[in-house]
């Protein structure tokens, strides 16, 4: 019998909403076809934003979608996405497939499908190989309310008013496709471009931190996986000869780390494994916690507060295109295996969002770990797509003190892993939310959780589970899908039991 201990009297922080966000980029069939199939198109769309899509998403209340890279960002040059469609130019998209882009998809596209999603927006700018004036422009088109050249450049495109810009990143991955820099000369980079990405709704910078409402938050470019190094010169950089309250003026410092098993060249089948490369997954998932802790404790030596987010906004598994698509489109299917990684991967930003403000999974639909694929008119939820969903109750409320008793399961002894992965927290209504994880492939364990500083009355739950390779197709796309499951909750000693079945996500919600 596993002991998992709840004190819901011990509140930690605040769980960002934003920990739940996503990421779409000019890659594939993201954008285009995934997310936008123009005016024109027989799909149904408004304003060439696809319907279904657009409903699926705002069931797992997407509060936040970044944009338009990736690689591609520090390639973009926004003003080839503005104005008479027919007129944009168009370019190639030489990161992903050497496809033509003709940017019909631009700003005022992006801006229109966050507001029928209902999100937030968070604009990725080009460093690499774009100029100050051009960040510095497109802020001051998207943002500046009065007469400029810019908001009247806007107007003329059709959107008199400006839009709220909530994130903006300096850059891309600029150790890497977006420049090749080191972290110094990027981070003077990122302090000179910053100092352009005005806040022209008047928001004060100086008290700069990813909490700060109403401005545009800054985000700097963070490290690769485990590139301490990376880490540390751009946060030398950025808090050097700067006044206390500066800070080199960045509100978040991103991460990327995405699940790996195999090489480069042979990353592996997304449905085609075996139990090894389960518990291999599974392994170098849970790394992340790892990496948090240790790009955090630098943080911690600059900025002890935890101002600054530390933003995953690149996050998920990577493997192998599914046969016979164009290798630069990184389409792959999602399985339960992906949906165990999205439990491993939120739990861990769960109980890390004192510095962990944002992450984005990549990518939001045909893109690597997508919550949506689609193929033509078709459409289907992923099993990740569930696991966002069962854990949204999350969003914005607060980490409570929770601890579960683990045992080490696997095949390979380099790649063990603790059987149960687990985070609760409880909500402005006074919700206590819990999400469990069963990491095993083939055991289900019984479960009694002691519950203290919360008087639960009634309790029910959801569970998501499957065999391992059990996954959603265009002809069969509710094979993987939640169902109720049972809890028995003791209103007197406030314990809760449950067997957890094997290979299987659980979300219990507790009402006093
Ligand atoms: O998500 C795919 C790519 O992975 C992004 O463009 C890049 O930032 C990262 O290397």
């Amino acid at each position: 019998m596993a002991k998992y201990y709840i004190n819901a009297a011990n509140r930690k922080n605040r769980i960002n909403k934003e920990v739940y966000g996503h990421f779409s980029e000019h890659l594939g069939r993201c954008i285009y076809e995934g997310l936008y199939v123009g005016e024109n198109s027989e799909i149904p769309n408004v304003n060439g934003m696809r319907s279904d899509v657009v409903e699926a998403l705002k069931e797992i209340q997407v509060p936040v979608l970044r944009w338009p890279g990736g690689c591609f960002a520090d390639e973009y040059h926004w003003k080839d996405g503005i104005g008479p469609k027919e007129k944009r130019k168009k370019m190639i998209n030489t990161h992903w497939g050497g496809v033509v882009e003709d940017n019909s998809f631009g700003t005022h596209e992006f801006m229109e499908l966050c507001r029928q999603i209902g999100c937030e927006t968070y604009i990725n700018g080009n460093v690499g190989s774009g100029t100050v004036q051009e960040m510095s422009e497109w802020v001051e088109y998207m943002t500046f309310k009065g007469v400029s050249p810019m908001a009247d450049l806007r107007a003329k495109n059709g959107h008199e008013e400006p839009w709220k810009v909530d994130f903006f990143g300096v850059g891309n991955e600029n150790w890497g496709c977006g420049g090749n820099m080191t972290p110094e000369f990027y981070a003077n980079e990122y302090r000179r471009y910053q100092t352009y990405v005005r806040q022209y709704d008047g928001a004060t910078t100086y008290e700069n931190g990813f909490d700060t409402q109403g401005a545009i938050r800054k985000i700097a470019c963070g490290p690769n996986v485990d590139d301490t190094e990376w880490t540390e010169g751009v946060m030398k950089t950025l808090f050097r000869h700067c006044p206390d309250h500066f800070h080199g003026n960045a509100d978040g410092l991103s991460l990327h780390y995405y699940t790996h098993v195999g090489t480069f060249e042979d990353k592996g089948s997304a449905t085609d494994f075996d139990e090894n490369v389960w518990y291999r997954t599974l392994a170098n998932t849970l790394y992340m916690e790892k990496l948090i802790r240790m790009h955090g404790a630098i943080m911690d030596q600059y900025d002890p507060e935890k101002k600054l987010g530390l933003i995953v906004d690149e996050w998920g598994t990577w493997f192998d295109v599914e046969p016979g698509t164009n290798p630069g489109f990184l389409y792959q299917q999602n399985t339960m295996r992906d949906a165990l990684v999205a439990c491993i991967n939120l739990n861990i930003f769960n109980k890390h969002s004192d510095r962990v403000k944002m992450a984005c999974i990549a990518q939001m639909v045909n893109v690597l770990q997508s919550v949506i694929l689609t193929e033509g008119p078709k459409m289907v939820k992923t099993p990740t797509w569930h696991v966002f969903n069962l854990f949204k109750d999350h969003q914005g409320a607060e980490l409570v003190d929770s601890c579960i008793e683990t045992e080490c399961i696997g095949t390979e002894e380099e790649h063990m892993v603790p059987n149960l992965t687990e985070s609760a927290s409880v909500d402005a209504d006074g919700k206590l939310t819990i999400t469990i994880g069963n990491l095993s492939v083939s055991d289900s364990y019984p479960v009694e959780t002691f519950i203290t500083g919360f008087a639960g009355k009634k309790a029910c739950a959801q569970i998501l589970t499957n065999e391992m390779h059990a996954m959603n197709t265009f002809d069969n796309p509710e094979n993987v899908k939640t169902a109720d499951f049972a809890v028995d909750l003791n209103p007197e000693d406030g314990t809760l039991r449950f067997e957890i079945p094997a290979c299987s996500v659980v979300r219990i919600t507790v009402e006093e």
